[in-house]
């Protein structure tokens, strides 16, 4: 059987799924998005009325998106429409048309093509696919950062334990982005074969230089992944430009889509050479002989590392969080996002907390993590949860005890105000 065959049928049966998936997406009500312009970070009618689409209560501020992020309306109804036209016809709507759709929103905002996209159904599965199909022997060498969240750290420590790679890590320094290229560089040896680091951190939403360590990477010839869930959606993202291999995210976080749901990018040249693990219908690219040669062919594109049955309705709400990322535009998101960063950040330094992300305004992005000295971060935590109704995230990676605030386009300045009133009631308290 071809697997051409098995989207053509599926089309036939489905009928215009494509255009029930457009039609889901219809727009954010009673929003004005100018189109291309840009918009002022401190609009405060228009930043409100993004809130707006969101159902998120209002019982509590929600600061954590790097965690979780809440779906707009439009993203939850996507998800319904499709569900429910599906489910009339007992169809799954996987149409190959549907699927590069929502690929395409997905490259727009990653800077890649469709054909280089993989639907996951989060960034550890990603960064598996990754790990796991990269041909490393015995002794080889993988440098990674102790600011990794656990997602990609116990893949490559399991492929430690169980191949015998070397994983080295590097405390991120928080002084200059240069240093951390030099952190990385006295780390590589004959033996290093890849580099596996977060475009921004979970511990500190630092952002790494990709870049700059991409030119590093080929310098080396090493295989260079990046773990994206901290800045798909939080920021423009621009794979191609830093040379990396491979870029793993979650739908389920600054992309706002529906949870369990992730992208993996592949570069054309790594398809190549990351195996895929787990295969089977859509992943094959052609006819395959189980008779007589065994022999069988991958898809040509990056949706070889795809298998089996998937919850679509999922995707069609992924597609519409993302349009809606894409039409307010990730410049317009990210300005206001780091806006938010920089004035939280300002108002901790006043308040006398310390501020265990960068600094420097091009290195720390919309995550800002922090602690104070009374206080342990989980009782902080605890504290402003209670009293001052806040969501935040305890910190324990890289054994930083902190506490992390996450900002995203539906929080505004007024939320922030809230963070630095409850932070400066603890340090009294
Ligand atoms: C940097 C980073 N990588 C990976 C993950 C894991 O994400 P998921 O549970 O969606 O796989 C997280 C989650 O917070 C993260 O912050």
């Amino acid at each position: 059987m071809l697997r051409r065959h098995f989207f053509r049928d599926a089309l036939a049966v489905v009928g215009g799924a494509a255009t029930l998936a457009v039609a889901a997406r219809a727009g954010a009500k009673g929003l004005k998005i100018p189109e291309g312009g840009q918009i002022d970070p401190r609009d405060r009618k228009f930043w409100q009325g993004v809130r707006q689409q969101f159902p998120l209560t209002t019982k509590k501020t929600y600061l954590n998106t790097g965690g979780l992020g809440p779906s707009p309306q439009m993203a939850i109804d996507a998800v319904q429409e499709k569900m429910d036209a599906l489910e009339a016809m007992s169809e799954v709507g996987h149409t190959h048309d549907l699927w590069q759709e929502i690929k395409g929103s997905a490259g727009r905002l990653l800077g890649c093509d469709a054909d280089e996209l993989v639907y996951t159904r989060n960034t550890t599965e990603g960064s598996n696919i990754v790990c796991n199909g990269l041909p490393l022997e015995r002794g080889d060498e993988v440098i990674t950062t102790t600011h990794e969240h656990v997602g990609n750290t116990i893949d490559w420590l399991a492929r430690q334990r169980r191949d015998g790679i070397v994983v080295k890590t590097f405390t991120p320094s928080m002084v200059s982005a240069q240093e951390n290229v030099e952190r990385i560089a006295a780390l590589i040896t004959p033996r290093t074969k890849v580099l596996s680091l977060s475009h921004v951190t979970c511990a500190t939403g630092q952002i790494l230089p990709m870049q700059e360590i991409g030119r590093l990477a080929a310098a080396h010839g090493l295989w260079y992944f990046v773990d994206g869930a901290q800045s798909a959606g939080m920021m423009p993202v621009d794979v191609r430009s830093w040379g990396c291999h491979a870029y793993a995210t979650s739908g389920h976080k600054w992309l706002l889509g529906p949870k369990g749901t992730g992208l993996l990018y592949v570069s054309r040249q790594a398809q190549d050479v990351i195996e895929p693990k787990f295969v089977g219908a859509y992943s094959a690219g052609g006819a395959w002989d189980m008779i007589t040669t065994g022999e069988f062919t991958f898809e040509k594109t990056a949706q070889r590392y795809e298998y089996g049955t998937v919850n679509v309705p999922l995707f069609v709400g992924l597609g519409a969080s993302m349009d809606f990322l894409l039409r307010i535009g990730m410049d317009n998101v990210w300005r206001h996002n780091h806006a938010m960063g920089a004035a939280l950040k300002e108002g901790l330094n006043e308040l006398g907390a310390e501020v265990l992300s960068p600094q420097v305004s091009e290195e720390h992005s919309s995550i800002i993590t922090f602690r104070i000295a009374n206080m342990p971060y989980a009782d902080l935590q605890g504290y402003l949860s209670r009293e001052h109704k806040l969501r935040t995230r305890g910190i324990y990676e890289g054994g930083l005890n902190g506490l992390r605030i996450s900002l995203h386009l539906f929080n505004d300045f007024a939320d922030v105000e809230r963070v630095l009133d409850g932070v400066s009631a603890a340090m009294k308290a």
